[in-house]
């Protein structure tokens, strides 16, 4: 029997050359927050509210994943959820492997959160999910004492075991990676004593923040974070905010074109997910940002972003894990820049949904853009973008990063497996033809 699922990859986006981007907008809920506010809201005692949840293919796998272990869970309707939820030590073994789709936010996280169960779990994935590497949680964990096997090549399937007794750790992390971070602060809630982790440079901080919204005690020291085994967590309201992530299609798409203006509301911009932000300003984009507070612990705010004159340049090193989900729509804002830009220091993007360097890389050149791929990141020389037909293989941010290129674009673009753009933003189609982008599907 074969645990891998394949995805409908069908789908195909074909774009004409379009004017600009105008309007409103906005984008679905926060892809990162919603997963952990199911999480979260499962653990802890009582009833927790989400609004503003994101309805992807992705975070609903994790929502499905909570259902299995006997989670009652409302929802979602209109982007609301409602969760009973169960405790951290309330989870029912589940009935059978839980299939995680494309998601290895899902599978990595809920690797750390079910080691400390008391029974086995066995999670699956599609072709994409089911080539990622997962040593990256699995070793830390069994030095935790968490017992996971992998294939031979430490990709999914993952057997967890449970039963097992974890022990705190302090650990420190090779990688820059929030999902390693939350796994191991997942683990850290079931293991005896302190868990503290260090992390190589700042990413994106969701977990720590939600684990104190639900009154869960995590200390912070410089680029160090502990939590100590044995607490609870305690329901309380999440209203999630726009995702930044999604945004950046249409940041990079007004960037780019001509008598552009996009208003981006109620956008999440935690510093440690805005380097889109800095990398567009670095090249030369006007845009503004009004911070409107903090909502459950996450800053809020509409970012403005109107037609610019973008230049290439080098990308300082210490905004890539800030920029990590965005650099497919960044490569297309440096396709359409006047020089060249360069970007190391990237590897993380070869082991993404896609090969995210290569899958751009090939699409650039098919798009008449010089784009050299190096082991860690890419030099691309600005020019004029063509059109022609190019492949996401599968990957929803390539999909929609070509798509924008269409702004900018002599001819039609066509772009070829975007059917996973529903695993992040479901209504991309709706938004970005009501902003200006003369996109369909065949
Ligand atoms: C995520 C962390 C990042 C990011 C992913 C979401 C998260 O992955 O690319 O889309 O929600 O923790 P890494 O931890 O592999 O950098």
């Amino acid at each position: 029997m074969s645990f891998i699922q394949s995805s409908d990859n069908s789908i195909t986006f074909v774009v004409l050359p379009s004017q600009s981007l105008l309007g409103h907008i906005r984008v679905p809920g926060d892809k990162s927050i919603s997963h952990r506010s199911i999480m979260m809201g499962a653990l802890a005692e009582g009833k927790t509210s989400i609004t503003g949840f994101l309805e992807g293919e992705d975070t609903l796998a994790t929502l499905k994943a909570f259902r299995e272990l006997g989670v009652t869970i409302k929802g979602p309707e209109n982007s609301k959820v409602e969760i009973s939820g169960v405790g951290i030590h309330g989870l029912q073994a589940p009935s059978k492997p839980i299939y995680l789709g494309n998601s290895g936010t899902s599978m990595r996280i809920l690797a750390g959160l079910f080691s400390g169960q008391s029974f086995d779990t066995t999670l699956i994935g599609d072709i994409s999910l089911s080539k990622r590497p997962m040593k990256r949680v699995c070793d830390p964990l069994s030095k935790m004492g968490a017992v996971i096997e992998t294939t031979d090549k430490g990709t999914p399937p993952l057997y967890i075991y449970g039963n097992r007794t974890l022990n705190g750790m302090n650990y420190d992390m090779s990688i820059a990676s929030a999902q390693v971070k939350s796994s191991l602060l997942f683990a850290g809630l079931y293991a005896k004593g302190k868990t503290c982790i260090t992390e190589p440079a700042p990413t994106r901080d969701h977990t720590e923040k939600m684990l104190a919204g639900f009154g869960y005690p995590v200390e912070k020291k410089d680029n160090c974070i502990c939590i100590i085994g044995g607490g609870k967590l305690h329901s309380t309201e999440i209203d999630i905010p726009a995702d930044i992530s999604s945004a950046a299609f249409f940041m990079v798409g007004a960037a780019i074109s001509q008598e552009s203006e996009v208003i981006l509301e109620h956008i999440g911009i935690n510093p440690t997910r805005t380097g889109i932000i800095n990398i567009l300003k670095l090249m030369g984009a006007q845009i503004e940002v009004e911070e409107l507070g903090t909502v459950g612990g996450e800053l809020v705010g509409t970012i403005y972003v109107r037609s610019s004159q973008l230049h290439g340049i080098d990308i300082p090193k210490h905004l890539v894990p800030l920029a990590i989900d965005e650099f497919p729509a960044l490569f297309i804002a440096a396709a359409c820049a006047k020089g060249t830009t360069t970007l190391s220091g990237a590897e993380e993007l070869r082991v993404k949904e896609s090969d995210r360097i290569q899958v751009m890389a090939d699409g650039l050149n098919t798009l008449g853009i010089k784009a050299q791929p190096t082991p860690d990141g890419i030099i691309i020389e600005g020019g004029k973008i063509k059109g022609g037909s190019v492949h996401s293989h599968g990957d929803h941010r390539c999909a929609m990063s070509f798509s924008m290129a269409a702004l900018a674009s002599q001819d039609t673009i066509t772009v070829n497996d975007c059917a996973n753009v529903a695993t992040s933003f479901p209504g991309f189609l709706e938004l970005a033809s009501n902003a200006g982008l003369a996109i369909h599907t065949i």
